[in-house]
């Protein structure tokens, strides 16, 4: 039996978790406890750094005990500590590292870093036992990637954005139409009633070889649309919401399609291939609707785990831990570990100029 407590505070949500693994039967979540900030940060209509890291501070210490008091498994028990050391923001990183540290100093226990993205590359084994290889596509605040997840530890990232993150895309959409933060469900109740074929909005990167992607072109032809036919009206907004989504939605599935071909190429003899959803734009149901369509075409299965561990969470970073201790890789020198605000899966993949400069949320 391994039982391991995971920490998550790489950007809004102050997280504790945790997972157990028997060997013989599937895994469990013993308790998953998030706290978001996103009311502390709803007046900037962002994320604000300084804010993330004080709220840390002062929440991880009782999310922590709730964490245990919830699971029924005492300190003790606990194998071992993972928590979240990178990339994301780095004053939250610090706040959940130095207590984990701090924790597995007092109580005598391992501790493990770990890679936030691994976090959620891993999440579909946790809930539906996956099996490697298979294609993540990480769609969140802070990422937009492609991953080709071959191993613990063995992942190629595939695509990622060479502008702004997909979510970023959805909240300055949002902003730009008056919408409140966070703008992707609001941009997607809106659009509920609104016409997508009344802007004809760019597709970027639509049938380039590689399967990177691109928002800012997008996000200007939006604010474009909506200076010239201000002031706006909830049916103006609705069909640009409407237009946005449609054309994200079908910019997202050009790309997803290439990488699926690919994915045939690269791994011929997996006989039933996966593409697996995560990050808070998977809630979307345009998108998944799309990404499902791919899926049946290409004979793929789609796998979207639950909302709330497709989203950042504790639980994933546990499962993690126990995944690299399982693995023999939970590395050796965890109590030395510096947090990293940049952090690639990959690191083999050449870091792509301009992407991810929020920087912030994974
Ligand atoms: O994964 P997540 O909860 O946090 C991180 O970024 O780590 O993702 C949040 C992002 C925000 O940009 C939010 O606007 C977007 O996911 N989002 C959506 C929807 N729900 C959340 N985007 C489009 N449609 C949605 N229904
Ligand atoms: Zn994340």
């Amino acid at each position: 039996m391994i039982r391991v407590l995971g920490i998550e505070t790489s950007c809004d949500e102050t997280a504790a978790s945790v997972v157990t693994l028997d060997g013989r039967s599937t895994p469990q979540i013993l308790s998953n406890i998030v706290l978001s900030q996103i009311e502390e940060h709803a007046a900037f209509g962002g994320v604000v750094p300084e804010i993330a890291a004080r709220a840390h501070v002062e929440a991880l210490d009782g999310i922590i005990e709730a964490a245990l008091a919830d699971s029924g498994v005492d300190l003790a028990d606990i194998d071992a500590i993972a928590a979240t050391a990178g990339p994301g923001l780095v004053g939250g990183l610090i706040v959940g590292l130095m207590t984990a540290k701090a924790i597995a100093a007092a109580a005598k226990k391992p501790l493990i870093a770990i890679n936030h993205l691994e976090g959620h590359a891993l999440t579909a084994r946790l809930t539906d036992g996956l099996d490697f290889p298979y294609l993540l596509l990480l769609v969140s605040g802070g990422h937009t990637q492609i991953v080709a997840v071959r191993g613990v530890g063995d992942y190629q990232r595939w695509a990622t954005t060479i502008d702004d993150a997909l979510g970023e895309a959805f909240d300055k959409t949002a902003k730009m139409l008056g919408l409140p933060y966070p703008g992707g469900p609001n941009v997607e109740k809106a659009a509920a009633n609104g016409d997508a074929a009344r802007f004809a909005f760019p597709r970027p990167m639509k049938g380039s070889v590689q399967p990177d992607f691109s928002f800012s072109g997008l996000k200007t032809a939006v604010r474009q649309a909506a200076t010239a036919i201000a002031p706006l009206s909830d049916q103006d907004v609705a069909d640009i919401c409407a237009s946005f989504q449609a054309a994200v939605a079908d910019a997202l599935g050009d790309r997803v399609a290439r990488a699926l071909t690919r994915f045939r190429q690269q791994f011929p003899d997996k006989a039933e291939p996966a593409l697996v959803v995560a990050g808070g734009v998977a809630a979307n149901r345009t998108i998944k609707a799309t990404l499902q369509g791919l899926c049946e075409q290409a004979g793929f299965s789609f796998v979207a785990p639950p909302l709330n561990l497709c989203t950042d969470n504790a639980a994933m970073i546990a499962w993690a831990g126990i995944e690299r201790l399982r693995a023999g890789i939970s590395g050796e020198n965890a109590a030395d570990f510096v947090p990293r605000s940049r952090w690639p899966l990959d690191s083999v993949s050449a870091p792509m100029v301009g992407s991810g400069r929020r920087g912030a949320k994974a």
